[in-house]
C-alpha cells in the first residue's frame, strides 16, 4: 500500500492547484482523477478545463471573431467577401484547446512529483490518522484527504440529457451543425455565453428563465444595461416562467410552459440546453465509509475548508460558495498550506465573477441593491465607455464601469463593469479591494492613455463628482 501525506480526490482546478501547492511544500502527494479523453486516456483539468471555462471561451473567441468579421470589420474599411463559417474547424480547434490544457497539468504533475491515479477515488476506512482510499485495484494510504469532485449539470425533471437535442453544457459545446432554432432553459452564466455562441453563428436563440428578473446576481444598473444590449445583438429572453413540459420528437423539441401572464406557451426548436444551475458531485465516493456530512447535496465544510472528519478538507464546487474555478483554485492553495502548517486566509467577497458574453460583464464585491438591503450608507460613480478614447478607438463603446464605496470612509464595497475587456480590467478593481483601498486611490492613479483602464479611473473619480472626461 502506497502512503501519502496528501492524496487529492478529483483533478478539476481545485484539486491539481491544491496537489501542486502541496507538493512545492514538500508534501508527497497523490491525485486522483477519472475523467478520460475521446481517446480515452486520462483528461486532467476537470469540468473546467474539459466541458467548462476553456472550451466555452475558445468558442467565444471563435464566434466573436465571426461576428466581427461578418457585422463590424466594415465599421473600420476592412472588406471581407465570402465569409465562410467552417464549424467542424471552429470545434476541432477548441478540442485542441483542450487538448493543451489537459496536458499542461500532466507536464505539472511531472515537474513537481504529483504521483497520478487515474480512476475514481473512494474511501474504505478511516484507522486513526491513516485514511485508506481505492482506485481502480491500488489501496492508497492519506495522511490528509482533499475532496475536489467537483460538480455536474442539473438536469430538468422529465428531461434527461441526451447531449443529441437535449444539451448540459457537455453537448452544448459540440453541436455538429448551428442549429436554426435553439432554446435555452435559464439565463444564467452557461445560458448566455452559450447562447451567445449560437447566436452569433446563426441560430435564432430564445432564453426561457424562470425568475422574473435578469441576473439577479449582478448590480441591477449593469443588469438591465446587459438586458438591453443582449436584446439589440438579437438573444430574446422570457422571463418569469414555468415549464410545464418538455417533449422530444426525432428531430425536434418542445418546450410547453405558462408565461408570466399565466398564459401557457410552446416553443418550438431543433435543440435545447438546459443551464439551470449545477449539482455538487459526491457520487461514488463512498462518503459513508469514513463518516462524511454532507449538507444539501454538499460537501459540509467550514470556513476553513475542514470536513466534519479530521484529515479530510473539501473545496471547490462540491462546497458551500461561488462554482467558480479560480475560487476552487484560492481554496485548493489555501488547504495546501494549512495542511503544512502555514495559516492562509480565503477571502469570498474579494472572488470576482466574469460573464464572457459581449460586452463582457466582471464584478467584485457588493451591489448597489445589496448594500441598500444592508442599511449601508455608500455613494456611487459610473463612467460610460461611450467616453472612452480607447474604447472609442476600438468601435466597441457599449456598456460602463460602477464603483460602490463607504460614504464616511471612501473604501471600495464593489466594482461592476459591462463593457469591453471587463474580464482583464476587474483584476484593478480586485487588487483595491483586497488592500482595502478607496475609490480615491484608484482615482489618484496614473493610468496610460488611451487605455480602457481610464475608465475605472473616471468612475472612481465619479464616486466624489469629479469625473475629468465626462
Ligand atoms: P471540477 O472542475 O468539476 O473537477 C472535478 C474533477 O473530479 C473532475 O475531473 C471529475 O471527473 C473528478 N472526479 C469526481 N469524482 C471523482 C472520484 N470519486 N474519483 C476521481 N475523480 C473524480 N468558472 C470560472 O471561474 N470561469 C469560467 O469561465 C467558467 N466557465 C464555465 C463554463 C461552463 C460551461 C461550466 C459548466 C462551468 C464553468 N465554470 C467557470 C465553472 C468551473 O468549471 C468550476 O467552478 C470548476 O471547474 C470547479 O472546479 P473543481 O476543481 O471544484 O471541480
Ligand atoms: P446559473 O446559476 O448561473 O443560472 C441558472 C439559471 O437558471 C438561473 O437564472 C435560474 O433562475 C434559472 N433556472 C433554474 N431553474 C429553472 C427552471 N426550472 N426554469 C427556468 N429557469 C430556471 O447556472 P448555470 O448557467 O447552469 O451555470 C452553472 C454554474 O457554472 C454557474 O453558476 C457558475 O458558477 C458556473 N459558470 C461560470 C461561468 C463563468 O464564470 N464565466 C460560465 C459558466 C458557468
Amino acid at each position: 500500500m502506497k502512503t501519502f501525506d496528501v492524496v487529492v480526490i478529483g483533478g478539476g482546478p481545485g484539486g491539481y492547484i491544491a496537489a501542486i501547492r502541496a507538493a512545492q511544500l514538500g508534501l508527497s502527494v497523490a491525485c486522483i482523477d477519472e475523467a478520460k479523453g475521446a481517446d480515452g486516456k486520462p483528461a486532467l483539468g476537470g469540468t473546467c478545463t474539459n466541458v467548462g471555462c476553456i472550451p466555452s471561451k475558445a468558442l467565444l473567441q471563435s464566434s466573436e471573431n465571426y461576428e466581427q468579421a461578418g457585422h463590424h470589420f466594415a465599421d473600420h474599411g476592412v472588406k471581407v467577401k465570402g465569409l465562410e463559417l467552417d464549424l467542424g474547424a471552429m470545434l476541432k480547434r477548441k478540442d485542441k484547446v483542450v487538448k493543451q490544457n489537459n496536458e499542461g497539468i500532466a507536464y505539472l504533475f511531472k515537474k513537481n512529483r504529483v504521483s497520478f491515479f487515474h480512476g475514481r477515488g473512494s474511501f474504505s476506512k478511516i484507522e486513526g490518522e491513516k485514511i485508506e482510499i481505492k482506485v481502480q485495484d491500488e489501496a492508497l494510504v492519506a495522511r490528509n484527504v482533499i475532496i475536489a469532485t467537483g460538480s455536474n449539470p442539473r438536469a430538468l425533471p422529465g428531461a434527461d440529457f441526451d447531449e443529441k437535442l437535449t444539451l448540459s453544457n457537455t453537448g452544448a459545446l459540440e453541436i455538429p451543425e448551428v442549429p436554426k432554432r435553439l432554446g435555452v432553459i435559464g439565463a444564467g452564466v452557461i445560458g448566455l455565453e452559450m447562447g451567445s455562441v449560437w447566436r452569433r453563428l446563426g441560430s435564432q436563440v430564445t432564453i426561457l428563465e424562470a425568475l422574473p428578473n435578469f441576473l439577479g446576481a449582478a448590480d441591477e444598473q449593469i443588469a438591465k444595461e446587459a438586458g438591453k444590449l443582449f436584446a439589440k445583438q438579437g438573444l430574446k429572453m422570457e422571463f418569469g416562467v414555468a415549464i410545464t413540459a418538455v417533449k422530444k420528437s426525432s428531430k425536434s423539441v418542445s418546450i410547453q410552459y405558462n408565461a408570466s401572464d399565466k398564459s401557457s406557451k410552446t416553443l418550438e426548436v431543433d435543440r435545447l440546453i438546459v443551464s439551470i444551475g449545477r449539482i455538487a458531485n459526491t457520487t461514488g465516493l463512498n462518503a459513508e465509509a469514513i463518516g462524511l456530512k454532507l449538507e444539501r447535496g454538499f460537501v459540509a465544510v467550514d470556513e476553513d475548508c475542514r470536513t466534519s472528519v479530521a484529515n479530510v478538507w473539501a473545496i471547490g464546487d462540491v462546497v458551500r460558495g461561488p462554482m467558480l474555478a479560480h475560487k476552487a483554485e484560492e481554496e485548493g492553495v489555501a488547504v495546501a498550506e494549512r495542511i503544512a502548517g502555514q495559516k492562509p486566509h480565503v477571502n469570498l467577497n474579494t472572488i470576482p465573477w466574469v460573464i464572457y458574453t459581449s460586452p463582457e460583464i466582471a464584478w467584485v464585491g457588493k451591489t448597489e441593491q445589496q448594500l441598500k438591503a444592508e442599511g449601508v450608507e455608500y455613494r456611487a460613480g459610473t463612467f460610460p465607455f461611450s467616453a472612452n478614447a480607447r474604447a472609442r478607438a476600438l468601435g466597441d463603446t457599449s456598456g460602463l464601469v460602477k464603483f460602490v464605496a463607504d460614504k464616511k470612509t471612501d473604501e471600495i464595497l464593489g466594482v461592476h463593469i459591462i463593457g469591453p475587456m471587463a474580464s482583464e480590467l476587474i483584476s484593478e478593481a480586485v487588487v483595491a479591494m483586497e488592500f482595502r483601498g478607496a475609490a480615491e486611490d484608484i482615482g489618484m492613479i496614473c493610468h496610460a492613455h488611451p487605455s480602457l483602464s481610464e475608465a475605472l479611473k473616471d468612475a472612481a473619480l465619479a464616486v466624489d463628482k469629479r469625473a475629468l472626461n465626462i
